[in-house]
């Protein structure tokens, strides 16, 4: 890294124009009249090892679709995220980790944090991994799931990190789908006190006749020390047997910026979770621009984003764009409540977290618990809060505003997806006024629209679905080994248009209200879910005839899961059986994915061409008996005034 880029960064982020109403419009009139240079201008933000000429390759046109940015250009991402800091702030301070344990935390360096990245990379080099291998990472909160990041992208290896909490069955489905040659483990993770068994669950995963996997490293980090079986030849632990007998340093794969960094799984409407691919030159300038601008970020301060590195927010707000732009970035292993629920505002006292990032979810659950577990921490270290993951209601958002910043700092609530790669609506601080519960305005250079139906596009104050008119460099490229996929998903409900799958609101200040998913996916606690997994994993028991599943409004949730069950013929609609379902969900996708409620029926609304009624369903389990629509296509009506009954009962 050039001596100069770091300025650049740093003078940028001291002086960050977006933070000001009249040059952040400039700079949108400049974005929309002249992309090519305004791209130019923030991708210079990289280190680039060869100079890209071309700025953008892109057609939405479903029939010649293709999303290519910076593409004759080179870089690697690891050395954009550590090695290019070394020469100014090799002492900074790059990560804090904050253990489950109140009494254990770490702070490393940046160069700690490349040499501990150079060495697994050397150590995965050795066991055979190289460049456009799969890599999947099944990691709890600790500094280790960063550097098997980097390391992957230091090689040239494609990491997919599927969340510490998914079940051995969706384990082996991702390492299948995406034919993944090693596995990056811990014996054990803690969260909240309670151990959970990674490695464990890594072995039943590979054990799984139903998958065909190919694993020829499972690289175990200790953490907990936990005695857990090994399989020679195959298995490996870090720093027992791999981390001492390798170089700390590491040379670093030129990759072209349209080569993948990495696949990470998501829900969708229909069939199972689909690898969301970004590649490695526009992904790295999208998430590394806005975690400078939507945070207003500054060298120096200590970022926290309480999201798990299992997501994309993990991904892009507390990897790749705070490491890229030499920030401190707080990895947190443990949860909201333990010991205690005041222990989100005790981390932020312990270690004067200045930037404070989390979701809706997290703050309504916290809310609950009263006030003073909040006002018992001090908090002055905090500048400015964001929200992510869903729809924040405004109770929640002026309880964060109020409580937590004591009414003083701005809030970002930014909107975004696995498949954008980075936010894209979102208040810029400083710029733009604040309404809760709106994320407010695109971002420079991202052009949202709001479309009825028929793909016909809504001006002014209207509501409808969510489309995005143009690229930006975060997108996502494909989804992995199905490129139809990825068109049919996305580019063909609303030709030549990106489809984000929300439903939007704009208001007549031209401000955007997410109103959620319009589409089969819900929103648990800010997790996504396909409503069609979930199904697929009731239909796994042996008594199920059939199942449908809904979102339902939930309190702290956001939306909880509501499941309908026709059972065989004779089989008792007992609690016992519930609970067997619940136990089916659990090993098929995870805790996450575990029904609120599940409501037995001897049949579900149907159309007389047989296709589920779902909107009856949603209905029903929102209680909303009244506006049921129009049910005159219904095969058998007295199921639907059955399930009422029901609903009513419970
Ligand atoms: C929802 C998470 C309202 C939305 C980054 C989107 C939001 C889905 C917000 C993506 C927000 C995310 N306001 N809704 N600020 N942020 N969403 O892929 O429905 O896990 O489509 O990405 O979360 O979830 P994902």
């Amino acid at each position: 890294m050039s001596h100069e880029e770091i300025i650049k960064v740093s003078k940028a982020a001291a002086a960050n124009t977006l933070t000001d109403a009249t040059k952040a419009s400039a700079i949108r009139a400049q974005a929309k009249d002249d992309p090519d240079g305004f791209w130019t201008d923030v991708a210079k933000r990289l280190d680039w090892s060869k100079p890209f000429t071309r700025v953008k390759d892109v057609s939405f046109d479903a029939k010649d679709l293709h999303i290519k940015w910076f593409d004759d250009g080179e870089l690697n991402a690891c050395v954009n995220c550590l090695d290019r800091h070394l020469p100014e702030r090799a002492n900074d301070i790059a990560i804090i980790w904050e253990s489950d344990d109140p009494a254990t935390a770490k702070h490393i360096t940046y160069a700690e944090a490349f040499e501990e990245t150079c060495r697994m990379a050397n150590v995965l080099k050795a066991r055979g991994v190289k460049r456009g291998d799969r890599v999947v990472i099944y990691m709890p909160m600790i500094p280790e799931a960063a550097y098997a990041m980097l390391a992957c992208a230091r090689i040239g290896a494609v990491h997919s990190v599927v969340f510490g909490g998914f079940s051995p069955e969706a384990l082996a489905s991702r390492i299948e789908d995406c034919g993944a040659v090693a596995v990056i483990t811990a014996d054990e993770g803690m969260r909240g006190g309670k151990a959970v068994p990674l490695k464990a669950n890594v072995d039943k995963a590979l054990g799984l006749k139903q998958h065909k996997t190919d694993v020829r490293l499972v690289l175990t980090v200790e953490r907990t020390n936990a005695t857990i079986p090994m399989t020679a030849g195959r298995d490996l632990y870090y720093y027992g047997e791999a981390r001492n007998d390798v170089a700390p340093e590491c040379p670093a794969e030129a990759m072209n910026a349209e080569d993948t960094l990495f696949i990470l799984y998501t829900s969708g409407s229909t069939g199972k979770p689909k690898g969301v691919l970004h590649t490695t030159g526009g992904y790295l300038t999208y998430v590394s621009y806005t975690h400078e601008k939507v945070f207003d970020y500054r060298l120096g301060e200590i970022f926290w984003c309480t999201a798990d590195v299992g997501w994309v927010t993990g991904h892009s707000y507390i990897v790749y764009g705070p490491l890229a732009n030499g920030a401190t970035t707080l990895i947190f292993e443990g949860v909201p409540t333990y010991p205690d629920a005041s222990r989100f505002w005790q981390v932020i006292e312990k270690h004067q977290v200045n930037i404070f990032y989390t979701a809706p979810t997290a703050l309504r659950a916290l809310m609950r618990e009263g006030d003073d577990m909040v006002k018992k921490a001090d908090r002055s270290s905090l500048r400015l809060l964001g929200s992510v993951g869903e729809p924040i209601n405004p109770e929640a958002w002026l309880w964060y505003y109020n409580v937590v910043g004591d009414g003083k700092h701005p809030i970002v609530d930014t909107w975004w997806q696995t498949e954008t790669g980075g936010i894209l609506i979102s208040p810029l601080p400083g710029a733009t006024d604040l309404k809760p519960g709106s994320a407010t305005q695109p971002l420079p250079g991202v052009f949202p629209a709001i479309v009825d139906a028929n793909g016909n596009f809504l001006d002014g104050a209207c509501e409808g679905n969510l489309v995005i008119t143009d690229s930006w460099p975060g997108q996502m490229r494909t989804v992995y080994g199905d490129h139809q996929r990825f068109i049919d998903t996305y580019f063909k409900t609303y030709p030549g248009m990106y489809f984000t799958g929300d439903g939007a609101r704009r208001d007549a200040d031209g401000y955007y209200w997410i109103t959620g998913r319009v589409d089969d996916v819900i929103n648990v606690s800010g997790h996504r879910m396909g409503t069609a997994e979930v199904e697929a994993a009731i239909d796994e028991h042996d008594a199920v005839v059939e199942a449908a599943v809904v979102g339902f409004p939930h309190d702290v949730k956001g939306q909880g899961i509501y499941a309908y069950v026709t059972l065989l013929a004779g089989v008792e609609p007992t609690e016992a059986m519930e609970k067997e379902i619940i136990d089916v969900v659990r090993r098929e996708i995870g805790p996450i994915a575990k029904p609120d409620h599940i409501h037995f029926t001897p049949a579900l609304p149907k159309t007389r061409s047989g296709k589920i009624m779902r909107r009856i369903l949603r209905k029903i389990a929102e209680n909303e008996f009244g506006a049921l629509g129009d049910t005159s296509t219904l095969a058998d009506p007295s199921v639907v005034d059955a399930l009422i009954e029901g609903r009513k009962n419970r």
